[in-house]
């Protein structure tokens, strides 16, 4: 188990561990060049594949991407469905290679609304990656902050019978990344500025960068502009600028 940002001072970082990303943007970044939105989504698997190569070239260990929001299911069907697609077609081309870099794939969300075929690849592709060590790549489907937190809470007081009182501690390991450290890095790109129902428990600490670059034309450059951000920063965790500095002079 990791140690929580709130009940413990995590280490301070030159290169984030964890990056969590919010990929937005893709249908204006289509639309800007009067394609369909579905040629952003298709541009934007392939950043995705420049950003996690940058990710292992860096040394970050945790990437989680979100790909699709609980409340995602409100766009039109057609929409929906070709990225139910996308998503199967690019689980079968690149699962192969992440298994060959050491890479281990996680997907998180509420499957249970996918199609059962998608599943079965979905936990296949996770059985198959499961031992890799450079870099967990999780992509959050059908995910929401408040879900993870509520199934967590269920799950929680299930494995404590008659309890009334609960501390985080109790909570943490029902969550849907318990196997992660939280966050260090948020960024999300497309010039929005929310949170939009992602990791919300996970985010307490993390340092939150936004960009007006849509998610296909995110690259390698602009992962790096986003890690000289995170370095410039003072994690202070609650604590005053003085005592943060005396403990990096230690
Ligand atoms: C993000 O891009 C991808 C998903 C939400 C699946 P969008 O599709 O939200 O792109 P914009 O925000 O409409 O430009
Ligand atoms: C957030 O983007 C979800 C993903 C990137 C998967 P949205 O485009 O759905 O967010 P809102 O609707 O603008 O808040
Ligand atoms: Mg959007």
């Amino acid at each position: 188990m990791f140690k929580s940002s709130t009940t413990a001072i995590p280490e301070a970082l030159k290169v984030p561990r964890h990056i969590a990303i919010i990929m937005d943007g893709n249908g204006r970044w289509a639309t800007k060049r009067l394609l369909p939105r579905v040629a952003g989504h298709v541009k934007g698997v392939e950043a995705v594949r420049g950003v996690v190569e940058h990710c292992v070239e860096r040394g970050v260990e945790y990437l989680t991407l979100f790909a699709f929001s609980s409340e995602n299911w409100r766009r039109p069907a057609e929409e929906v469905s070709l990225l139910m697609r996308l998503f199967v077609t690019a689980l079968e081309r690149e699962v192969a290679k992440m298994h060959a870099n050491n890479i281990r794939l996680k997907v998180v969300g509420d499957l249970s609304r996918f199609d059962p075929k998608l599943q079965e690849m979905i936990s296949a592709a996770e059985r198959r990656t499961a031992n890799n060590t450079r870099l967990t790549v999780s992509v959050c489907a059908n995910y929401g902050g408040r879900w993870d937190i509520m199934q967590a809470t269920g799950k929680m007081v299930a494995a404590n019978p008659g309890m009334t009182e609960f501390t985080e501690e109790m909570l943490a390991p029902h969550l849907a990344m318990a196997y992660a450290p939280e966050p260090d890095l948020f960024i999300r790109t497309g010039g929005e500025e929310r949170i939009s129902n992602f990791l919300l428990w996970q985010l307490a600490y993390s340092e939150l960068y936004f960009t007006k670059t849509f998610w296909p034309d995110f690259s390698k450059a602009s992962l790096d502009e986003a890690i000289a951000s995170f370095q410039q920063r003072e994690r202070r965790f609650g604590q005053t600028g003085d005592q943060v500095a005396q403990k990096s002079n230690a």
